[in-house]
């Protein structure tokens, strides 16, 4: 059991209290006790969402604190712990599968909001290699690309595996001298296609592999490869003619000599509105891209004070209370009382002690949470609380 509930005064308000009681500029406390919070307590005032931040704002908070009695004590994240919603960081690892050297993606971001990216690559003997953190803003990106009006050079285009099963499925290999999409048109007809393989245009590399799948043993396809530069560049091959036959595959089997594997060249680049990240690698490989928010470059950025957002009542109440650095949920209960959910069988719902929706109980149906009059911070004494809800 953690006896959490301390009868002190949170620290930076003690400050402030000192200050109210010894700066002699001061007349009447009560009466001037806007001037106070351009005063910051050491270690207070430096991170943009503490205790004193919020003061600013909300004087009245904080006079009615000065006259409780019986204090809950704050930590040192202050009123944000009870009301600020956590923030989330948004990892997003997006899966780059190419087992090719160069690649570019496309990132699905905001222009003004901070990011940290780090590219992972992975190669096919299992050794992996991860790029420094880079953290941007895409606004800010000073890589500015123009249009070279050349569309990629396709070369190499081959079938480079066939697998059997109730269709055969045909892998499709080939390269381009510039990062670009890859993709596969196909039919039964030289002269219509009438098929095409989904379009990922958010990765582009110089090495392409495309599996075309649905094919029927013993039939004759054509295909050929549709590849689009970042621009909207796009080159479309010859047509290549396949007859379907047994499975095979040409595709390497002996692992690469001894190359160590490295990423290098990790920058990112804007074209037009979106932004992207290209990188190499010393040998072939898949990849990852972490991408999330740098929340706490956001919020020095963000002037909106209750940033990400305010806690709804049942976090600020109840969840905040025993989220595992104030009291331990279990032993809390016990000590004091049914919390949550509970049957009000029996029992009388108070008018006058605040419930959540659906008549949760919550810590702070019974506990004032920034400090009161009575003892253990009760919102009435201790025989007038229970008889609120309990008829005997
Ligand atoms: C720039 C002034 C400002 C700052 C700084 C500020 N607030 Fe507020 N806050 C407001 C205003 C104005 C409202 C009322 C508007 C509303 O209800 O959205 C409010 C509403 C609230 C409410 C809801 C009150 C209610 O009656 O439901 C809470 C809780 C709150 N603030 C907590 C905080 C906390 C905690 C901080 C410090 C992290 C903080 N505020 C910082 C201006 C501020
Ligand atoms: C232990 C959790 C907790 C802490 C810490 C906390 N509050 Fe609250 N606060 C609550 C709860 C719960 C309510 C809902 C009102 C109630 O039940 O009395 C509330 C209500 C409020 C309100 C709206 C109602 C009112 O009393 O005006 C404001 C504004 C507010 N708090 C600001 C603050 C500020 C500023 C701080 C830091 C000095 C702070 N709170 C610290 C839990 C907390
Ligand atoms: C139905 C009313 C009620 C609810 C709900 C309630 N408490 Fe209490 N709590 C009390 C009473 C009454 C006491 C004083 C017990 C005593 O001193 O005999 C108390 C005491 C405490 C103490 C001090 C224990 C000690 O040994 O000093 C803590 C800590 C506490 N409660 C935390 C919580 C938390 C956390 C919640 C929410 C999970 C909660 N309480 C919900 C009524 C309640
Ligand atoms: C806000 C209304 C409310 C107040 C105030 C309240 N109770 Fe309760 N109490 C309940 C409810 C509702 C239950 C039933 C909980 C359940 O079974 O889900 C309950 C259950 C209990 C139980 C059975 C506990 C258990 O673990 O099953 C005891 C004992 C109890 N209360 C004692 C008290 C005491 C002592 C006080 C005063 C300090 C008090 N209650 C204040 C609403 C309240």
């Amino acid at each position: 059991m953690k006896p959490s509930i301390k009868l002190i005064i949170p620290s930076f308000l003690a400050a402030i209290a000192v200050l109210l009681i010894s700066s002699p500029s001061m007349g009447g406390a009560g009466s001037r006790v806007g001037e106070v919070f351009t005063y910051a307590p050491p270690g207070i005032g430096t991170a943009a969402h503490d205790g004193s931040l919020c003061l600013k704002c909300h004087k009245d908070v904080y006079s009615s604190m000065l006259t409780y009695t019986v204090k809950h004590e704050f930590g040192k994240n202050g009123c944000k712990v009870c009301h600020i919603k956590k923030e989330s960081s948004h990892v997003s690892n997006i899966p780059v599968n190419t087992d090719s050297k160069e690649n570019l993606l496309f990132l699905d971001v905001k222009a003004s909001s901070p990011y940290v990216l780090r590219v992972k690559a992975m190669d096919g003997e299992g050794n992996e290699a991860v790029s420094p953190e880079i953290a941007f803003i895409p606004s800010e990106i000073y890589r500015d690309m123009t249009d070279d009006n050349t569309a990629p050079m396709i070369r190499n285009l081959h079938v480079e595996e066939v697998k059997e099963g109730v269709f055969h499925s045909a892998t499709i290999s080939w390269e381009t001298d510039e990062p670009s999409t890859s993709q596969v048109e196909y039919g039964v007809s030289k002269r219509g296609f009438g098929d095409h393989t989904l379009l990922n245009d958010d990765i582009l590399t110089k090495q392409h592999r495309v599996e075309v799948g649905g094919l029927v043993r013993g039939k004759t396809y054509y295909l050929r490869a549709i590849s689009k530069d970042i621009y909207g560049n796009t080159s479309v091959s010859e047509s290549m003619k396949v007859k379907v036959k047994g499975p095979f595959s040409t595709r390497k089997a002996e692992p690469e000599p001894d190359i160590e594997l490295y990423i290098e060249d990790v920058y990112l680049l804007k074209i037009g509105d979106r932004t992207a990240v290209s990188w190499r690698t010393s040998k072939s490989a898949n990849g990852v891209v972490l991408l999330s928010k740098d929340t706490k470059m956001e919020a020095a950025l963000s002037a909106e004070p209750h940033y990400p957002g305010l806690s709804m009542d049942r976090y600020a109440g109840l969840d905040s209370c025993i989220n595992g650095d104030c009291h331990d949920s279990g032993s809390s209960r016990l000590a004091s009382h049914p919390s949550g959910a509970v049957s009000w069988y029996g029992l009388l719902r108070p008018d006058d002690l605040p419930l959540a929706k659906n008549s949760m109980i919550l810590c702070t149906t019974c506990h004032t949470p920034h400090g009161g009059f009575y003892s253990r911070i009760l919102r009435k004494n201790k025989n007038e609380l229970c008889s609120s809800c309990h008829v005997n």
